[in-house]
């Protein structure tokens, strides 16, 4: 019925509704070194190869998130500061995080130096699964 309509061009709300979860739900968008997808619950979540990380700091394009990668070691930290949650910036030249609004500093993989903030960053969950980064 749906496919009737579809062909007929004769889409109806209800039509409409039906056909939302396989749009929403199957949804891949790809960039450069990711894959955003949305679980069964409409939750955003990322998939990323493990080789298209480098050893170091690897900064989400969007500011969310980072990914800190040492041999086999890998964790997904918070980008938000974790005083009042401002979007932390990166400077690889000194391989510091620092927090444009209340200056406190957050080593590279995470730990709090100094400043206002009075823990590391938040850790994010996620899981390694076939040589992929699964977030969220
Ligand atoms: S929000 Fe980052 S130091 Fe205050």
């Amino acid at each position: 019925m749906v496919a009737q309509n579809l062909k007929g061009a004769n889409l109806k709300r209800r039509d409409f509704i039906k056909l939302l979860p396989y749009t929403l739900g199957g949804v891949f968008l790809f960039s450069s070194k990711e894959f955003i997808f949305f679980d069964k619950n409409n939750r955003k979540r990322y998939l990323i190869p493990l080789k298209s990380l480098k050893e170091g700091v690897n900064l989400h394009e969007k500011g969310e998130f980072f990914i800190f990668k040492k041999g086999k070691k890998v964790e997904v930290l918070n980008l938000h500061c974790t005083h009042m949650g401002c979007i932390l910036r990166y400077y690889d030249d000194k391989k510091l995080f620092i927090c444009p609004c209340h200056h406190s500093k957050f080593t590279k993989d995470g730990g709090r130096i100094e400043g206002p903030a009075k823990r590391d960053l938040d850790k994010i969950a996620f899981k390694i699964v076939k040589d992929n980064v699964i977030i969220g």
